[in-house]
């Protein structure tokens, strides 16, 4: 008696690739993230803390340093750190870090972002910041791995194990790391009350139900894929928190579909890039919640700009946004949520779109050429 059981799709639970389960494992992921960071009395609270509240509060300067998709994550948190908490944030490849002689001192917080805990360009560049005496917190998914062993300060993400090598649970994990590690500054600090901090934290545990009903509709993202399966080329446009969310979607389409992808700032368009309009491109454009600013009206502009080049537009819209529907060729609904927690929501159909598009082209998603899960040579 021969049962003809294959371990592997075991493990995907049904899914084909690792990396469409894991993407469905996200709202779990999620919820796991934010568990038990509310001590008793509503104060926030971090896994690993060697660093005294006194130190946190002479902290002028935050350097985030990642390679990948998890400097994606550290281009978010920027917006969310200096919101929230006044403190000048700066974004860096951990690559290029060491080489340009950054000013560190006691003063400065460096936070690494890693999933894997072993990326050799984001471990040397936190011994580099340690040797110049400042203080490092690392954003990890892997209980201990090297960089957080070598952190003054850790924030496990709990997205469990991500198999596929395109990061998926791992970017949303990290983003709920950097929201929490904002607030938490912003707690120590006295920059926002607690009432605010309280009423994020209510948002951040209502995206997990919110992601759930972006994956609902994930037949309509497959069929858009398969409409798309022969694309030469695709960009994607973003503004504010949505920027490193088309960045992100780019990624994954280079990574696992082996397409040419870029992302850009939607103002940024008008400099360059709109050179590469050309008829029936394929445009995914992030558009920003309605909201008292002009990033929505900026973003419909841009997006207008390049339709009326020829552009596909895809776009990725809040629920009652009506002003887009005359601009998008193909509309994809988003829950509402505030503008800095957007990405949490936009991300998830770029992720269905490169996996369904990667899967057509017959491509094994979970191992793209070239790549590695973790990089640990410089
Ligand atoms: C590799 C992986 C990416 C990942 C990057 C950073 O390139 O293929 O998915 O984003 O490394 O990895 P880390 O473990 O440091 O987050």
């Amino acid at each position: 008696y021969h049962v003809d059981w294959d371990l592997s799709s075991a493990e995907k639970e049904g899914h084909d690739w690792f990396m469409r389960k894991e993407i469905f494992e996200q709202p779990r992921a999620v919820a796991d993230s934010l568990l038990g960071r509310r001590t008793a009395t509503g104060q926030l609270q971090l896994d690993e803390m060697r660093l005294s509240d006194q130190e946190l509060r002479d902290i002028d300067k935050i350097i985030i340093i990642a390679a990948g998709t998890s400097f994606y994550a550290g281009m978010v948190a920027k917006y969310a750190i200096e919101h929230w908490t006044r403190i000048p944030v700066e974004v860096e490849l951990s690559s290029e870090f060491r080489y340009r002689d950054p000013i560190l001192d006691y003063s400065t917080l460096v936070v690494a972002i890693s999933q894997s805990g072993e990326t050799a360009d984001t471990l040397q560049a936190i011994r580099h910041a340690r040797t110049q005496r400042s203080k490092v917190l690392a954003i990890c998914n892997t209980n201990g791995s090297t960089i957080p062993r070598e952190s003054d300060a850790v924030i496990y993400t709990h997205a469990g194990p991500e198999i596929g090598v395109a990061s998926t649970k791992g970017f949303l994990t990290q983003l709920v790391a950097c929201y929490l590690l904002a607030l938490y500054l912003a707690q120590v600090k006295g920059t926002r009350f607690g009432d605010e901090i309280t009423e994020v934290v209510t948002q951040l545990e209502a995206i997990p139900a919110q992601i759930e009903s972006v994956l609902d509709g994930a037949d309509s993202v497959y069929a858009l894929a398969r409409s798309h399966a022969s694309a030469r080329s695709v960009l994607f446009l973003g503004r504010h928190a949505g920027y490193p969310v088309a960045l992100e979607g780019a990624l994954k389409l280079k990574e696992i579909a082996y397409l040419h992808a870029e992302g850009f700032a939607a103002g940024e368009l008008k400099h360059g890039p709109i050179a590469l309009i050309e008829p029936g491109i394929p445009v995914f454009c992030v558009v920003p919640p309605q909201g008292r600013d002009q990033l929505h009206d900026k973003m419909l502009s841009g997006i207008q700009e390049v339709r009326a080049r020829g552009a596909r537009t895809i776009c990725l819209a809040e629920e009652g946004d009506e002003r887009i529907e005359p601009y998008a060729d193909h509309l994809i609904r988003l829950p509402r949520v505030p503008v800095l927690l957007q990405p949490l929501v936009a991300v998830v159909p770029l992720q269905l779109f490169a996996c369904e598009l990667a899967s057509l082209l017959g491509h094994d998603v979970d191992q793209p050429r070239n790549l590695a899960k973790s990089v640990t040579v410089e």
